[in-house]
């Protein structure tokens, strides 16, 4: 069983597949992980964001195991991370990545922003998480304050709205809902309804 989960950032995608992971016994890929990897490798050796045979390289070399999500989770590595994320060839690299996590036994959830149009298109179940900008804006906020960053609401909403700006109107793999994915709306919801829906949305595309 595969689960695709895509959706914008903050809108609850990532917290709703590591549970629905836990709770159909399935292993979890967070694939903006490795989108961040790579970017995070790049900064780190002060090699443009541009240069994209390096690029490839680095992910040729990425151990899924290793990728340290509290690291990874940095504001200058997400933008990165969107920024690179338009080379299509670096895409291949990573999706060819992802599919062989998402075809191991016995099977996974993976989210991100083309899983259910490219990583896995004959997923069992596909959702496409969202929510209203000034929802996922408003939890962004509060999430890095109780994390003891400094975080004004204005200027998470414009970063937000930049990012689903350049991953949706990218030419290659753009963020969308795939056509057969459910539309799980978020805005209104805390996370235990918000996965309560899920649960009901994948129990029932599997009939059970
Ligand atoms: O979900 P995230 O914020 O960790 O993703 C960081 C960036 O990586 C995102 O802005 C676009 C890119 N990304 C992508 O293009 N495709 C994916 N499947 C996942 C992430």
């Amino acid at each position: 069983m595969i689960i695709a989960i895509d959706g914008p950032a903050a809108s609850g995608k990532g917290t709703l597949a590591r549970r629905l992971a836990d709770h159909f016994g399935l292993r979890h890929l967070d694939t903006g992980l490795t989108y961040r990897a790579v970017a995070a490798a790049l900064l780190a050796n002060g090699l443009p964001l541009g240069d994209e045979s390096v690029a490839i390289e680095i992910a040729q070399n990425l151990d899924l195991a290793q990728m340290d999500k509290s690291i990874l989770a940095a504001h200058e590595i997400g933008e990165a991370a969107s920024r690179i994320a338009v080379l299509g060839g670096l895409r291949e690299e990573l999706v060819n990545l992802q599919r062989r996590f998402a075809q191991t036994p016995p099977g996974a959830v993976l989210d991100g922003r083309d899983i259910g149009t490219v990583v896995c298109p004959d997923a069992t179940v596909k959702l496409f998480v969202t929510a209203a900008p000034e929802a996922r804006a408003r939890r962004r906020t509060d999430e890095m304050i109780s994390n003891g960053k400094d975080a004004g609401y204005t200027s998470v909403l414009d970063d937000l709205k930049r990012r689903d700006e350049r991953d949706s109107q990218r030419t290659v793999a753009p963020m969308k809902q795939a056509d057969d994915a459910v539309l799980l709306d978020t805005t209104e919801m805390d996370i235990e309804s918000a996965f309560q829906a899920a649960v009901d949305i994948v129990s029932r595309a599997k009939g059970v």
